[in-house]
């Protein structure tokens, strides 16, 4: 398949320098800003969080363009829905908040989290439809079973992932998961630091979900017209429910932004930032380690088929 020129610039937007402290300079992110020497606004937080390499990461465009084989989307919904999972739970972080005084803010992470309710049987449900669609056949024979898709999702991450460093057979979590899952385990404390470090990771968490994850997840499930689906069918329905304009992220970016713009002064912008950058660092790696096994799958099916290197 030819490579697009915007794929190319995605490509080299994911080389670590992109993320240098001077490239981040010449971006307008300051590194003293991040420092608390200078006060820092809302529009930079913004600005720094976009110039990461989450938001060029190039796993999503590389699973439309790979195909990868039904055992391997079912080992990345593992960690994917593992992930979602642990983002959803508020703990005493709203709470944490309005003990603060901050209860405005303590209010908009509560509707965050009402929001993203029950939303683990929707991704669950997807997640084996696009199982079953990629195999052809049924290998997740009851999508409605929110327990029995994720004891088989978990099955295939054991065969993908069980030789990868750090992989917890327990959980089926890679060593790279359970990082991620740690930086949202920070909103069971409720102590002033931890909880503006909440603050920060929570503006990450919503902007990368609204403007990379979301949109991503349709390129390479629906755009790509890799498993013949569409948002309006009802299996598709956690995609359609958090993606476009009216979706749930949208809204969630919007509250997110909104809180943090509130909170954000001389004394606070330094754990907000530092969750800001707990977060970033832990899904790159995430991404990164997902990213690997498309590669692999893409190897494994492109070496036993009648390509140039099976020759
Ligand atoms: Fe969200």
């Amino acid at each position: 398949m030819p490579i697009s020129a915007n794929a190319l610039v995605k490509r080299f937007m994911t080389y670590r320098w992109f993320n240098s402290p001077i490239f981040q300079r010449w971006a307008g992110v300051s590194p003293s800003l991040q420092e608390g020497k200078v006060p820092i606004s809302i529009d930079l937080l913004v600005k720094r969080i976009k110039v990461d390499r989450c938001f060029s990461h190039p796993i999503f465009d590389n699973w439309a363009m790979s195909n990868p084989d039904p055992l391997t989307i079912a080992a990345l919904f593992h960690q994917l829905q593992l992930f979602c999972s642990s983002t959803r739970q508020g703990w005493h972080f709203p709470t944490a908040l309005k003990d603060l005084g901050l209860s405005v803010q303590g209010k908009l992470m509560t509707e965050i989290v009402d929001s993203e309710s029950n939303h683990g049987s929707a991704l669950a449900m997807m997640a084996g439809h696009i199982v079953n669609r990629s195999a052809r056949r049924t290998i997740c024979p009851n999508i409605g079973d929110q327990k029995a898709v994720e004891r088989q999702l978990k099955e295939f991450s054991d065969s993908i992932f069980a030789n990868s460093p750090g992989y917890n057979r327990d959980t089926g979590l890679t060593g790279q998961a359970r990082q991620a899952v740690a930086v949202f385990e920070r909103r069971k404390l409720s102590d002033r630091r931890s909880t503006y470090k909440n603050l920060g990771t929570t503006l990450a968490l919503e902007l990368v979900a609204n403007q990379i994850l979301i949109p991503g997840m349709k390129v390479c499930l629906v755009d790509s017209s890799l498993y013949g689906v569409t948002l309006d069918e009802p299996e598709m329905h956690y995609l359609l429910e958090h993606w476009g304009e009216i979706g749930a992220e949208q809204q969630h970016e919007r509250k997110a932004v909104a809180a943090v713009a509130t909170a954000l002064n001389e004394s606070t912008q330094a754990d907000i930032v530092a969750g800001i950058d707990e977060f970033l660092v832990s899904l790159v790696r995430l991404l990164d380690v997902m990213n690997e096994a498309l590669r692999a799958s893409w190897l494994l099916r492109c070496c036993q088929s009648t390509c140039v290197c099976a020759r």
